[in-house]
């Protein structure tokens, strides 16, 4: 079979968006261990943005890379799911989900959200012009891009840290199933290591939560900044 009919199919769908899944979610690990470093205050953080941003064409490379992802990651699922539709022309007469969580059958209106603070994120971090407490734009003492003095003003704005959290529980919520059902289409998970297998999406997402969450709630409360 071609990589264009297997792409085409509901199997080569299911992969794409597992293998892309998995890009996306190692992204959002490294991402989170580098903002992380909020906690070791202005210097650190500002120099890993620095560093970053001193990548240059590298950078765009792996913005491009991120994006192109993204929106693969989307197709597949809007193919997934077509597929599975075409497969069952007339719909179930009552439809009722068995043995199924909360977290599994919202994927799509999780999916949805993720993509808008992702949109949100983006106009607010790095483009700026969401920023509400106007900071962006503005250098530290070395002249450097003041990422930090924009996070903890960011954050300090409590509507901010409200859509922040509620994106965090929705991200959790989409890992949670996401993870353990890409390890599912890959083939790692079998009868025998099924109920192992089950607990690395939802402790995944706990960590992702528990890190991501930490940031802006502690910056509200006053004890980082
Ligand atoms: C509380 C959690 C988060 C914090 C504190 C945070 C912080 C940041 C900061 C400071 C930037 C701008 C970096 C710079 O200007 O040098 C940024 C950019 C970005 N963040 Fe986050 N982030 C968080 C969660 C997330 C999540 C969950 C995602 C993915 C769904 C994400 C995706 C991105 C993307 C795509 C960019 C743009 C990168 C670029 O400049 O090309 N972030 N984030």
């Amino acid at each position: 079979m071609s990589i264009g009919t297997t792409l085409k199919s509901s199997i080569g769908a299911k992969a794409l968006m597992a293998v892309t899944g998995i890009i996306l979610v190692l992204f959002v690990i490294g991402h989170m261990l580098g903002n992380l470093q909020v906690y070791l205050g202005a210097d650190a953080l500002n120099a890993y943005a620095a560093k970053l941003q001193s990548l240059g064409p590298l950078l765009w490379v792996i913005r491009l890379v991120l994006l192109g992802t993204f929106l693969a990651h989307i197709i597949a699922a809007i193919r997934v799911v077509k597929l599975n539709r075409a497969a069952r022309p007339v719909a179930y007469h009552q439809q009722k989900d068995q043995a199924t969580t909360f977290a599994a059958r919202t994927m799509w209106v999780s999916g949805v959200l993720i993509l808008l603070f992702a949109i949100y994120h983006v106009l607010h971090l790095t483009v700026g012009v969401v920023d509400p407490a106007g900071t962006y734009g503005a250098l530290d003492s070395e002249g450097r891009h003041d990422v930090y003095g924009m996070v903890i003003a960011g954050f300090q704005h409590w509507p901010t840290t409200a859509i922040y959290t509620v994106a965090m529980v929705v991200l959790c919520l989409h890992v949670s199933h996401g993870a353990s059902s890409m390890l599912q289409t890959l083939g790692l998970r079998r009868p025998g290591n099924a109920s192992g297998f089950d607990k690395v999406g939802p402790a995944l997402a706990i960590f992702l939560l528990i890190g991501n969450l930490s940031m802006p709630l502690s910056i509200l409360a006053g004890l980082v900044g």
